[in-house]
């Protein structure tokens, strides 16, 4: 009896990219293909519960989040489902109640909006399920997180994954696919320790990052660079070569990093204490012979990537010289971790 009501809960994580998102066209297009993998700690957790209440004229909602209402995140979640009410026509006829929290802390920095609209998108494909019988594929879930925000349509599955049209025949630019042929063992537990350079929130959005590639002097250049590293990166996570890796993760993140500081207007994110960090990992690598190496999002954090099979001494690495360059404490030991998960 759906009078009465229905809850699900679903937890889903955040994920980094190797190959980056940067620029779309139309309604959530990304320019360039993209590479990620999804975390273990680093989730949001959702649960929404619906009760039938047809006849409204706009879809009726309450948002929770972090057991506080949160305005700014219902414009943002009212915009989204506006966006997806042809695939969910049901929304309409339901209240749904929606209550929302992150694992990290909110100001940390790291972005919650891949791990939010996965989870959300999660949630509704299992309310359809309920309400209509039908079930969603996999990409089908993938497609409405990407309407949420782009990045979300990679979290919804574990492991490795791909956005974007690339060689891959199963590739799209409205869903991500899940990398599970042939991952080489040693980037199946890939290690992600994120330095919170700082908990500000940041002062130009990605939304409008994207908006800057269009008119942008080097967007071809970007465009054919990505589509080289995602050909590439496909490979090396097969070949297990950490040594190509560490060139095309660095490369790339700096790559995003450059893109911002050329577009009209230009703007920085990076803090002299995130090229401190980026500095003292080169020395480090260099001087141990390690492949560890960084990576960046729209933001002054950096990810220090690195093997399993080195955790140990690039923790102690970590712990001993680079925690100066961080808010107090804040630092996150994550690791590539299993996807999305009902509760
Ligand atoms: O999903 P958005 O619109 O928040 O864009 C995210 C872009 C980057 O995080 C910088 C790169 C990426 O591919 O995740």
């Amino acid at each position: 009896d759906l009078s009465e009501g229905s809850k699900i809960h679903v937890t889903s994580p955040s994920n980094i990219a190797i190959v980056k998102y940067w620029g779309k066209t139309g309604m959530q297009i990304p320019l360039n293909p993209s590479v990620s993998f999804s975390l273990k700690h680093s989730i949001t957790d959702t649960s929404i519960s619906y009760t039938f209440h047809p006849g409204q004229e706009n879809i009726s909602f309450r948002l929770i989040f972090a057991g506080k209402e949160n305005t700014t995140f219902k414009k943002k979640t009212e915009v989204f489902f506006k966006r997806i009410l042809q695939i969910f026509p049901w929304l309409v006829n339901f209240h749904l109640n929606i209550e929302s929290k992150n694992t990290f802390p909110h100001s940390s920095g790291i972005a919650s909006s891949a791990s939010s609209y996965a989870a959300l998108a999660i949630c509704l494909s299992k309310i359809h399920q309920q309400i209509t019988g039908q079930q969603l594929s996999e990409q089908q879930i993938s497609n409405v997180a990407r309407l949420g925000s782009g990045s979300a349509c990679r979290s919804i599955y574990g492991g490795w994954n791909s956005w974007g049209k690339s060689k891959l025949k199963q590739s799209s630019n409205m869903h991500a696919i899940h990398l599970q042929d042939n991952i080489h063992p040693s980037f199946t537990n890939i290690q992600d320790s994120i330095l919170i350079v700082s908990e500000d929130q940041k002062k130009v959005s990605s939304t409008l990052g994207h908006q800057l590639m269009e008119g942008h002097p080097y967007r071809e250049g970007r465009i054919q660079q990505a589509n080289e590293h995602t050909n590439k990166l496909f490979t090396i996570l097969k070949t297990g070569d950490w040594n190509a890796f560490v060139t095309l993760a660095e490369t790339e993140a700096l790559s995003l990093h450059a893109l911002m500081m050329s577009s009209t207007p230009n703007y920085t994110l990076l803090l002299p204490n995130s090229l401190n960090i980026v500095q003292q990992i080169r020395i480090f690598r260099e001087q141990n012979n390690i492949p560890v190496c960084f990576t960046i999002d729209a933001g002054p954090n950096i990810h220090v990537l690195y093997p399993a099979a080195n955790k140990k001494q690039v923790q102690e690495f970590i712990h001993n010289n680079l925690m100066s360059y961080c808010v107090q404490g804040n630092l996150i030991h994550d690791e590539l971790g299993d996807g999305p998960a009902e509760i």
